[in-house]
């Protein structure tokens, strides 16, 4: 098969979880960027199927999550012709680094990442081992592919510094195996708050009310904008610390407009909130349509899906297996015939 794998192209490896829902946050912040990134850079999506069964999930969900998220990618415009967009559980090499890497990292690393802690805190119910070297299948993901960029938001820093640590320690043992890699920041882009407590970010794990799901239909998309926090003295202004509500919703119009926060408040100057409420809701809305129709039509050509992610996993492989084969001779396992 033709690969259309790039190599001079630097490397910006991305993984998703297939838990719960993508945001409006998610996209503002992160999934609209990514087009711009796919001549310059080689980009790898990987649906990161078996980092979601550290916590328990329903099969059917999870199965039927893992295919809508890869559809959300491709609608929100990459090719998957120039991005690698697949599964993590097609690719065995993704499980069979990690043993080896388990093997490079300490506990007392481990028990330091911010994340295990409060995992166990939510699901105390359920600390299993794999919650516990979540972090090292993360490692492996990244460095599998010698990744050179990581776009990560500031809550997976502590896993992206663990994963230098362990590509050092072992490239220190047995030379340059591993590329280190580096985390991506874009440009800054507005941080997209929730709807009812805007002083924390929007997020898929808080109740449904507070975030905007990229498959909301519109009327929902209105019903939460509508129910929005904002405050009590009705001037439009962009000012976070003392209107946090307000600046949010400015701030998703700018987002969405490529304006900055205060040209949208000068433009509504003097309008109430419910107009404000109303600019939200149609920006976002104009938004999100066109790439929810182009979801919905990825989805009932599940066939035409299952042979993108079938393709991109074969390319993924062949990738992964490049570094994996290396490392294992490296580390010592007894060679193979062939
Ligand atoms: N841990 C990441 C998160 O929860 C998801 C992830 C898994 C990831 N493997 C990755 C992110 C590799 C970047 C690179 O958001």
């Amino acid at each position: 098969m033709e690969t259309p794998v790039a190599p001079q192209k630097k490397i910006i490896f991305s993984g998703i979880q297939p838990s719960g829902t993508l945001t409006l946050g998610n996209y503002i912040g992160a999934l609209r960027n990514f087009k711009k990134l796919e001549d310059e850079y080689q980009c790898i999506y990987c649906v990161v199927d078996m980092h979601a069964i550290t916590v328990r999930q329903e099969a059917a969900a999870l199965r039927k999550r893992c295919l809508e998220l890869a559809g959300i990618y491709i609608a929100s415009g990459l090719d998957p012709k120039k991005n690698v967009i697949y599964c993590q559980s097609h690719v065995s090499g993704h499980a069979e680094l990690s043993w080896i890497l388990n093997c490079f990292t300490y506990m007392g690393e481990l028990n330091r990442m911010t994340q295990f802690k409060d995992k166990s805190a939510k699901h105390a119910d359920n600390i299993n081992a794999g919650l516990f070297t979540y972090p090292v299948l993360m490692a492996s993901d990244i460095l599998l592919f010698q990744t050179d960029l990581v776009p990560i938001g500031a809550d997976q820093k502590q896993h992206l510094e663990l994963t230098r640590d362990i590509a050092q320690r072992f490239n220190g043992v047995y030379g340059d195996v591993f590329t280190i890699p580096e985390g991506y920041f874009g440009k800054v882009g507005s941080r997209i708050m929730s709807l009812q407590e805007p002083t924390r970010k929007m997020s898929k794990s808080d109740p449904e009310d507070t975030f905007i799901a990229l498959l909301d239909p519109p009327d929902v998309i209105r019903r939460k904008v509508k129910r929005a926090v904002t405050d009590s003295d009705a001037e439009i202004r962009f000012d976070p610390a003392n209107k946090p509500g307000v600046s949010n919703l400015l701030s998703i119009i700018a987002a969405l407009n490529d304006q900055t926060p205060d040209q949208v408040a000068a433009e509504l100057q003097g309008q109430g909130y419910g107009k404000l409420k109303e600019r939200v809701a149609d920006c976002v809305i104009a938004t999100l349509e066109p790439m929810q129709a182009e979801h919905k039509r990825l989805m009932a050509d599940k066939a035409y899906l299952q042979g993108v992610l079938d393709e991109n996993a074969q390319i993924a492989n062949k990738m992964a297996m490049k570094t994996l084969r290396k490392v294992q001779r490296k580390v010592g396992f007894a060679d193979r015939g062939r």
